[in-house]
C-alpha cells in the first residue's frame, strides 16, 4: 500500500524502451504507486532510460523469470502491438498500450478480445487527452463557456521522426486528432474525407487533411504531416459566444470572446457576424502528460468506477476512423467509420 495515496502498490514493466518507452520507464521508476520491474527490449537500454542495469531484460521470458507483474506499458512499435499484448496478458498483466491500439482495426479488434480472454485491464495510451490545455479546454465546453459548438480544428504537424517504418501519418498521427474531436465534442464520428499526399516517397501517406461531422452536427476538421519544417500542436474550438485556442506543446490556452454587447448569438448578430472582443489567456498547473496517464491507469487497476482512461474500445473506435480516413483518400468519396468487422 502507498501510505501518501491509500492506493495498492502494483508491480508493472515497460515494454520497448524506444523514443516513448524510455519516457514511461522513468515514470514508472518514480511513482510510489509502482514497484518498477524493468523493461523489455531486444536492443537494450540505448537511451539509458533505466537507471538500474539489472532490470533491463532482452525478452518478456526473462522479465517474468524475475516475478510476476500486474501490468505492462506497451510501447513496442506499433505493429508488435497485438504479438506483445498476446504474450503479456497470458502472464496475467494488464497492459496500457500505446496508441494506435494496433496496426489495423482487425488486429484492435483481435486484442481486445486477447486482453477479454485473459481477464485482465486494458486501456490505450492517447495520451493527449491528459495534456494540461487541453483537459481545462474540455471543462470549459462542457461548462458552457463557448455555448452551442460549431466547429473543431486541430493542427499536428512538423518534421518527420525517421525511426517510424510501420505505419503512416494517418494511424501514427492523425488518431490522436480523430480520438480528440471526438472527445472534445462529446459525440462520436459520423462521416469524414481525407485526402493524403505521400512526398517522402515511403511506403505510406505524410500528409493529411480531414474534413468530417460528429453525430451531434459539429464540424471539425484536422491538418496532420510530417513534412513541416516546424512543430505545431494546436486545437481551436469556435462556439456561438467566442473560441478556445489550446496549444498543447506549451499548454498555453487562450479564450476569444465574442465582442458583440452581451455575447449572445441574437438577431443582428446572425446578420453581421461576430466582432473581436476580449483575449484571456489562461495560467494553468502543467503536471507531465504521461504521469496523469499512468495515475488513470493505476485507478483503473485499483477498480475505479471512472478511471478516466481512453478505453480500448474507445482506441479500436478511433484506429477504424483512420482506416475510414485512408479509404476515403482512396477513393474520393466521403465515408461513415462502420464498427469493426462489419
Ligand atoms: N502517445 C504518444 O504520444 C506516442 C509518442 C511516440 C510513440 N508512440 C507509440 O509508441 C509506440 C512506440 O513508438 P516509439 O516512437 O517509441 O518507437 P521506437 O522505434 O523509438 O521504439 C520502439 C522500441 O521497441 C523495441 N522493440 C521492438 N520489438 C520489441 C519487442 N517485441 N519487445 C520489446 N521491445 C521491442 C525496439 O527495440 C525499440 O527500442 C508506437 O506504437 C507509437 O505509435 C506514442
Amino acid at each position: 500500500m502507498d501510505e501518501a495515496n491509500n492506493k495498492p502498490v502494483m508491480r508493472g514493466a515497460v515494454l520497448g524502451l524506444g523514443m516513448i518507452g524510455r519516457h514511461h520507464a522513468r515514470i514508472l521508476a518514480s511513482t510510489p504507486q509502482v514497484d518498477f520491474a524493468g523493461a523489455v527490449d531486444p536492443s537494450g537500454d540505448v537511451h539509458g532510460a533505466v537507471i538500474d542495469p539489472d532490470l533491463v531484460f532482452a525478452s518478456v521470458d526473462e522479465l517474468l523469470a524475475s516475478g510476476p507483474i500486474d501490468f505492462a506499458v506497451v510501447a513496442v512499435p506499433t505493429e508488435e502491438h497485438l504479438a506483445a499484448v498476446r504474450q503479456i496478458t497470458q502472464a496475467g498483466a494488464s497492459v496500457l498500450v500505446e496508441k494506435p491500439i494496433a496496426a489495423s482495426a482487425a488486429e484492435g479488434l483481435e486484442l481486445i478480445e486477447i486482453v477479454e480472454a485473459a481477464g485482465v485491464k486494458g486501456a490505450v495510451g492517447h495520451v493527449e487527452r491528459c495534456n494540461p490545455a487541453l483537459i481545462e479546454l474540455r471543462k470549459r465546453i462542457n461548462d458552457g463557456q463557448l455555448g452551442e459548438l460549431f466547429l473543431i480544428v486541430t493542427e499536428r504537424v512538423g518534421p518527420f521522426p525517421d525511426r517510424i517504418r510501420d505505419v503512416g501519418v494517418v494511424k501514427d498521427l492523425a488518431t490522436h486528432d480523430l480520438d480528440l474531436v471526438r472527445w472534445l465534442g462529446g459525440s462520436p464520428i459520423a462521416s469524414l474525407a481525407g485526402q493524403t499526399q505521400n512526398r517522402m516517397g515511403r511506403p505510406h501517406e505524410d500528409l493529411v487533411l480531414i474534413n468530417g461531422a460528429l453525430t451531434s452536427g459539429v464540424s471539425f476538421n484536422s491538418i496532420v504531416d510530417w513534412l513541416s519544417p516546424t512543430k505545431v500542436r494546436r486545437t481551436r474550438v469556435l462556439g456561438d459566444r467566442g473560441m478556445l485556442v489550446a496549444d498543447t506543446l506549451t499548454a498555453d490556452l487562450t479564450f476569444y470572446e465574442n465582442g458583440a454587447v452581451g455575447s449572445e448569438w441574437g438577431t443582428t448578430q446572425s446578420l453581421r457576424g461576430v466582432s473581436e472582443g476580449d483575449v484571456t489567456r489562461y495560467a494553468i498547473a502543467r503536471r507531465e502528460p504521461l504521469r496523469v496517464q499512468l495515475d488513470r491507469f493505476l485507478d483503473l487497476l485499483a477498480g475505479a468506477e471512472d478511471s478516466q482512461v481512453v478505453t480500448l474500445a474507445e482506441g479500436l473506435e478511433t484506429l477504424i476512423s483512420a482506416e475510414a480516413v485512408l479509404a476515403s483518400a482512396a477513393s474520393g468519396q466521403t465515408v461513415a467509420p462502420s464498427p469493426a468487422g462489419s
